[in-house]
């Protein structure tokens, strides 16, 4: 294939890809039909019937741009989180702020520190900049707070990485060891707290948002993709001082945000009895699958996520096996990319049409792999 000779070195030396395979592009590639979608982290739920009428009201101004500033959603979220409006950065979800993140921060050849199976999403952005990963390894299926930061003071790196609750195992700490961990790190390295699931998380995991908003050397990221039901809207924020949060506005995509999104997200933020409706069916959601899951002789990890990775007590050949023959069964799972961590699959939570089709199909595909 004939490409463009002066991309840059780095970019002429990186592979061309994505860091998931999608569901789409699995019913493309092996001509099959996703009928349970429970493999993204997607909340199935929806979002609510009051966040689709703001969609369908916004709809006709689609022509304008949105506001570049983001004006009325950080007055909103500033309010819903007790901070500043300048304590926030908008972005299309954290995904697009952790590639902001990493651009603010590295140049090639720099380290960034993070735990090795943790969101590849992050480590595709550092590569993509030039930085160099430098992995912990999980302990007991959780990110290792003591060997992250004794990784930060062998590295001195400009970026650490830290998810909590977790993904891919759903695992996660109490927020006075985030706390600590945050304190103990040098002013020279940024943290990211990515914190996509703090709204299934129970009390006392998350930090409070005061705790650590006078550190410039911390920038927390959240979603409206995951208990909000938002994931194709792409809305995220990042919680930080003001002059780290300022720093988005040199490199952002100033008219990134669509006008839809945004107004799905005002709506969705009013409307927080609703949230507590989908927190508790992601919980039952969650019960459920552990039920198919140790009915079928596999283990269940305990979760706070809207998923969860159950150890099915052999290889990452193994677990393939089974997300493969599960998708032709209709049912699209994922599972974590290394070792220990691929002894598992994980399955995310959805509406009770998906567990009966998963609690149908597990069973037969432990037979055949
Ligand atoms: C830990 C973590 N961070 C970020 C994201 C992506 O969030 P967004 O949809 O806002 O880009 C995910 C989605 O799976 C995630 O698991």
């Amino acid at each position: 294939m004939s490409a463009f000779s002066r991309f840059t070195p780095l970019i002429q030396s990186l592979p061309a890809s994505v860091p998931f395979v999608g569901p789409e592009a699995i019913e493309r590639n092996r001509g099959l039909s996703v009928k349970a979608r429970i493999g993204a982290n997607e909340n199935g739920f929806g979002p609510a019937p009051s966040v689709l009428r703001a969609i369908a009201e916004a709809a006709p101004e689609t022509w304008k741009y949105n506001d570049p500033e983001n004006h009325a959603l950080r007055q909103a979220l500033a309010a819903h989180l007790g901070c500043r409006p300048n304590n926030l950065a908008i972005g299309e979800g954290i995904d697009s702020l952790l590639g902001q993140i990493v651009r603010l921060v590295i140049e090639p050849g720099m380290s960034v520190v993070t735990s090795l199976g943790a969101y590849p999403t992050f480590n595709f952005h550092v590569n993509g900049h030039g930085g160099r990963l430098v992995t912990v390894p999980y302990v007991n299926d959780r990110e290792d707070l003591d060997g992250l930061l004794a990784a930060v003071r062998r590295e001195n790196p400009p970026l650490v990485y830290f998810a909590n609750p977790d993904n891919p195992m759903g695992s996660w700490w109490d927020a006075d060891s985030i706390v600590d961990f945050a304190r103990a790190l040098p002013e020279t390295t940024l943290l990211i707290l990515d914190e996509a699931y703090c709204e299934t998380a129970p009390e006392g995991s998350t930090p409070p948002v005061g705790a650590l908003i006078d550190q410039p050397n911390v920038i927390r990221t959240r979603t409206f993709s995951k208990a909000y039901g938002l994931a194709g809207a792409r809305i995220g924020y990042a919680i930080s001082t003001p002059g780290t949060a300022a720093a988005f506005d040199k490199i952002r995509n100033h008219f990134g945000m669509a006008r839809i999104s945004t107004a799905a997200a005002l709506a969705a933020l009013e409307d927080q009895s609703y949230l507590r409706e989908v927190l508790e069916n992601i919980g039952r959601s969650r019960e459920r699958i552990g039920r198919i899951a140790r009915a079928s002789g596999l283990l269940p990890l305990p979760s706070t996520t809207n998923f969860v990775a159950v150890d099915c007590g052999r290889d990452g050949a193994y677990s393939k096996a089974i997300v493969d023959s599960l998708m032709e069964h209709g049912v699209f799972i994922r599972m974590p990319g290394v070792a220990p961590l691929n002894r598992c699959i994980r399955i995310s939570t959805g509406p009770e049409a998906d567990m009966l089709l998963l609690e149908q199909a597990l069973p037969q595909v432990l037979k055949t792999v």
